[in-house]
This record gives structure tokens, sequence and C-alpha cells, in this order.
């Protein structure tokens, strides 16, 4: 890329012809460069079957062209149009209750419809051949949020889908009786076709069944993904994306991000939630880790409110634009919305966009205005377009764990988000950059690796974490980790498996807090636990999981304090060959949290960023990004100069919102 992306997902089929003059003239106003076209365009491409109408795309093509906006070109098969439902009723979804939804909303299709699939091709085909050398042509766009609406489907073509995945993973019915531990509650199969998709049931479900359920369900989209870009490969050189939603549990974007040229996302933070631009900033994280370091693209934010929660908040003056600097901050080299022009129909019309109902003369439209001219000026910056960002602390994430811990009949309701973003807070805000990692990756030259949890573990998987560790690595592992194999049957002999010579430690007994909310009795005791250590800060708070952790060698840095488990091991460390295994016990509070981290990284000598109260920090290349997300003005006491004004300074005033990208120089 030679600029920062701007621009926005363009449904020019909701509007009238005369309006796509006056669509361009503004996309060039604001500084519009990239145009995503076409994403829900089935209907109007092909409005009856077999029947194609390229006259309109052709139009707005070239209008695009000749105003110097190049085009993201859809593949338009997110949304199949009414006839195709109405003389193919098979493609239609079923849910888990047996429910067929229908039409008359979006993404009203089987995955694993052949039918589907074969009229999607065939209008893969027909656009590819229209346009693969068209001159706007920069991005293919397939389909559109796999998986968001329809992440599974339990129809019986996907039963039988599900049969043949399940006999090429497993090979004999006897393996997977195995796998499956079926000789629980009478499960055993005698053959593949007595295997139906884990429907709604009397109770708990096969859990290796559901969970393979999972990974076919994610690899039948994909598969759906791979069939389109094969069609595009084979006559464009184009760059190929799918938007990603961020973490979106029913795709395992570990995978799917080998099949994208770029990574793209989604990305929909509540501007109500105090907590947003952490969590953004941690998705911004995962997308970036996801591509192995590469640029990615956002491709859709809103301008404002959405119009899909109980309460659509409204975007504060100036927010759309700082969180569009925590992606660039954070290795985005593009920033797309949903959508250029507000609709005044259809399910939408209460969505912001780029252009509001209200017109140009609003805040949305200048501040749109704003940050288009900025990223303009900032692509001709020296090191930062392009640029990748460095980060010597990683976390290990994991969908199969994602997806297993959360299954019911675990041992406690958890959600595996919430673990993760404690973690990610804590090293946030001490100062760190942190990136998403698989166990299989290189890690050695991460200063600090943590596991939040990962439950579902292979052999090979921690013996790359021990590894980790003892090449001088710091490893911490927390609670629920290694507890299951990857087909969810338990590593005995005391939790933590090949781990309890990482951590010198081995679980005995899992001793979650009761819930407060015991059902039947109305009694329960509070959820709260405490801990004690120096290194933690002395007493602290805790929740959500306790344990008897039992010490084989290594040091304990905190106890949990009364109840049951008083005095039992909380944090433990562990010298393993040239570095150092920590393990955590329970759900730490912010505040125990943070001080463990802190010591965790002046031990392991991680570089830190500077450290203002409500002020994000990031650097990308050869430049410091700060952005203010408190409500006061901040001054920071930084040096060098703030690309955005000029200024060059030491103690740069931001105002609530406010960005400044301090150059080294
Ligand atoms: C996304 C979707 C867009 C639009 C947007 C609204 O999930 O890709 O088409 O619906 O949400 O926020």
């Amino acid at each position: 890329m030679s600029v920062f992306w701007y621009g926005g997902d363009y449904n020019p089929e909701q509007w009238p012809a005369e309006v796509w003059r006056d669509d361009v003239r503004l996309m060039n106003r604001a500084g519009v460069n990239l145009a995503s076209v076409g994403i829900f365009s089935w209907a109007r491409i092909e409005p009856r079957e077999g029947e194609f109408d390229f006259a309109w795309l052709d139009e707005v093509l070239d209008l695009l062209h000749a105003g110097g906006v190049r085009v993201d070109l859809a593949t338009a098969t997110a949304s199949p149009p009414p006839w195709l439902a109405i003389a193919h009723p098979e493609i239609l979804p079923v849910t888990e209750n047996g429910v067929t939804l229908s039409s008359g909303s979006r993404q009203a299709y089987c995955p694993s419809s052949p039918v589907y699939r074969r009229y999607a091709a065939r209008l893969v085909e027909a656009i590819v051949e229209r346009y693969a050398d068209h001159p706007a042509l920069e991005l293919w766009h397939v389909n559109n949020e796999y998986g968001c609406h329809v992440s599974h489907c339990y129809c019986d073509t996907s039963a039988a889908a599900f049969r043949d995945w399940l006999e090429s993973k497993y090979g004999t019915i006897e393996s997977l009786n195995d796998a499956w531990g079926t000789a629980f509650w009478s499960q055993h199969y005698a053959a593949f076709d007595e295997i139906l998709p884990p429907r709604a049931a009397p109770t708990f479900k096969n859990p290796t069944q559901v969970l393979d359920f999972d990974r076919f369900s994610s690899d039948e989209l994909l598969e759906c993904y791979r069939a389109e870009a094969a069609i595009i490969r084979r006559a464009s050189s184009v760059p190929i994306t799918t938007n990603f939603m961020g973490f979106f549990k029913h795709a395992d974007y570990w995978k799917w991000a080998q099949e994208v040229d770029i990574v793209s996302d989604d990305s929909y933070p509540d501007p109500a939630d105090p907590q947003s631009p952490v969590y953004g900033a941690m998705q911004r994280d995962l997308m970036r880790s996801l591509g192995g370091g590469k640029p990615w693209l956002l491709m859709e934010q809103s301008p404002g409110a959405v119009n899909w929660r109980e309460r659509n908040a409204a975007k504060l003056p100036g927010q759309m634009r700082a969180w569009s600097y925590q992606c660039i901050g954070r290795g985005a080299d593009g920033i797309l919305f949903f959508q250029w022009r507000q609709a005044v129909a259809g399910a939408e019309k209460f969505h912001a966009g780029m252009v509001p109902h209200g017109g140009t003369d609003t805040r949305v439209f200048r501040e749109v205005e704003q940050l288009g001219a900025e990223l303009r000026a900032l692509s001709e910056i020296d090191d930062l377009l392009g640029t990748t960002v460095d980060a010597s602390v990683a976390i290990v994430f994991d969908w199969d764990s994602w997806r297993a811990v959360e299954q019911q009949a675990s041992p406690t309701a958890v959600s595996y988000i919430a673990g993760v973003f404690s973690w990610y807070r804590a090293l946030a805000s001490a100062g760190a950059m942190v990136d998403f990692v698989q166990p299989s990756d290189d890690l050695t030259a991460r200063r600090v690796v943590v596991v939040p949890s990962l439950f579902v573990a292979d052999d090979e998987q921690l013996v790359a974490l021990d590894a980790y560790a003892a090449g001088g690595g710091t490893l911490v592992i927390g609670y629920l980790t290694a507890i299951v194999d990857p087909d969810l049957h338990v590593r005995t002999g005391g939790y933590l498996g090949a781990l309890r010579e990482t951590l010198g430690v081995w679980i005995e007994e899992f001793a979650p807090p009761a819930s407060p909310d015991l059902a039947a009795t109305g009694g329960g005791t509070p959820r709260a636990l405490a801990v004690r250590g120096d290194l933690i800060g002395g007493l602290g708070a805790a929740s959500l999981w306790g344990e008897y952790v039992r010490v084989d060698a290594a040091s304990v840095d905190a106890v949990f304090e009364g109840g049951a488990l008083h005095g039992q091991p909380a944090v433990t460390h562990h010298d393993r060959g040239a570095g150092t295994a920590w393990y955590v016990a329970t759900q730490l509070d912010d505040a125990p949290l943070g001080a463990l981290v802190d010591t965790i990284l002046a031990a392991a000598g991680v570089d830190l960023l500077p450290k203002v109260t409500g002020v994000e920090f990031m650097r990308r290349g050869n430049h410091l990004l700060a952005i203010n997300h408190s409500a006061g003005a901040v001054v920071l006491d930084v040096f060098g100069t703030d690309i955005l004004t000029g200024v060059r300074a030491s103690g740069l005033t931001l105002a609530p919102q406010g960005v400044a990208v301090v150059s080294a120089g």
C-alpha cells in the first residue's frame, strides 16, 4: 500500500443513480480512497436465476475509478436472494432446535449446502470474469463476516457433511468412539451413519462431539471462503480478504488467517463501555498477530452509533478519530467504515454512516473529513505506513480452549475472553505491547509469554511451552490450563500434565468458590476470595476460581487467605532451566494482578511505554502514539515532534479523545 486506505462499505444499489455522482464528489471531499462495493448485491446482480445485470455495477465502478477511488470488490455471496431459497429451500439453515431460518434477513444459507455453494460459485465466476481486469480493482472482499449470524447449521445436509468430516478425521468408527468417550451414557456408534450434529438434547451433550462440531463448522465456513478464493485466484492476482470479527468464537482465525492475503477486521466496541478502549486495543493486537505482524485493515467500524444494541450510544466528539488512531498505532494500514451513506430504508437505517441523514454540515461528516485529510498527510511520513509493531510480551490464545472451557458441565462457568482480557489489561496498563501467539509459534524472542488458560493442550504444545521456559523465557500459566487433551480427555495424575515439571506444582483438587446465587436454597457463600503475598501487594482480592495446589519444587509467592483454601498456594514460581515459570491458581483482581505483572515484567527486562492515567501509548515504526481516552485534558511528558500538529514539544497537552503521533526526531 502506498497510502493509508480510507473509506467504507458502499451500497449504491440502495440509491438512485443520481446520488452516485454526489457520492464520488463527497468521497473526494472526505479523502476516501477505497470503497467496498457489492457486499449485499446478489439480488441486484442476479435478479433472476442465471440472469446477470452488471450494467449498474459497471457504471458504479467506472464512476469510482474516474473519481480516483479504488475498489474493494465483494463476491456478493453473503446474502442469497429470495428466488434461490424458493427454488431450493434446502439451502436454508436449521437451528439446533430444528427451526428453519427464512429469507428476508441476510445470511440465510447452510454453509455445507452444495446447492448454495454451486450458485455462489457461479456468481463469483461471473463477477470475476467481468471485473478481474477493472482498473479500479484493489482488493477482493469474499462474502462478509462468515458465521456472523449462522455459525452452525444442524440440517440434514450439514449432518452428512459432518459425518464425512469425522470419517476423514478418525478413519474408523472405533477411533471416534474412543475419542468421544461414547462408553459413557450408552452413546456408542456402530457406524458413521448413526451420527448427528449435536442437536437439542435432553441434557448435556457429548463434549467431544460438540467440540468437533465447532471445529467442523469453522472448517465448513472456511471451505466456502476457499472455494470463492480459488475462483478468484485463477483469474486475478489482486489480493483477497474476508472480514473477521475480532474475538469471534465460531471461526478459528489462526487457521483462517493463513488463507487471506491481508487480515481485515470489523470492530464495534461500545462507546458507552469504559473498558472499550482497552478491549479495542486487545482486538487490534489480535488482528496484527493473526497476520504474523503484517499490517492489517480495519474493514468496518461505525462513524457514530450502531443500531443493534439495546442502547446505541453515539461516539463522543473525537472518539471515532481516537479509536482509528488506535488501529494505526497497533499496525493497521487502513481505516474503513460501515457504511458510506447512512441508509434510509432497511434494518440498518438508524446505523450511523459517514454521510449521515443530516448531510455534510454535521459533526460526523466533519470528523470523517478531518481524519481523511490527516491520513492522507500521514501517508507521506517516513516510517509509519507499512511498518510493524514490536512486542516482546505475548499471550497464548487458543480457540479450542475457548470453546471447550465454556462448555456445559465444565469445572465452573467461566468466560474465556474475560480471563484473557484481565491479563491483557494488566499487561497493557503496565506499559507492555502485546502480541497474541500459539504455543507452536517461535517464542524464543519473547521475554514473557502468558498463558491465561490453555484448557485443551496437546503434548507438543506443553513441550513447546516447557522448552520456552527452559530456554530462558518467562512463562506465566493461568488456572484451567492443560486439564484435557484435544479429545477432551482428562490428563490424570494431578492436573497440569507435563507442565508439572515446568512449574514445580500440580493440582490435587479444584475448589472454585460458590456462586452467590445458589438456586436451590437461595444461599451460598460470597464469590470473593482473598489472597496474600508481598509480591501481589499484601492482601488482595480474587474471585471465580480456587484449587488445591501441591508444591513439588516451586516457591510460593501468595496464598489463599481464609476459608477452606486458607494457606494454600495461589501464586508460585519455579526456576526452570535458564528461565522462570509462574503459576496463578485463581482469578486475581486488577490490583494484585497488576502488582504481579509489574514484578514479572521488571524481572524479565521488558521495555515499557510511558504511563499516564487514561492515556494509551503505542509504538509503531519510529513513532510514539498517544491517545487520551479520559474525560479531562492531560499533559504528556514526551519529547519529539507531534506530526499531526507540527508542534515540537516536551509537555504536549491532549484534550479528551486527543491524539498525538510523536516522531522521535
Ligand atoms: C457488520 C456487518 C455490516 C453491518 C454492520 C453494522 O457486522 O458486516 O454489514 O451490518 O455490522 O454494525
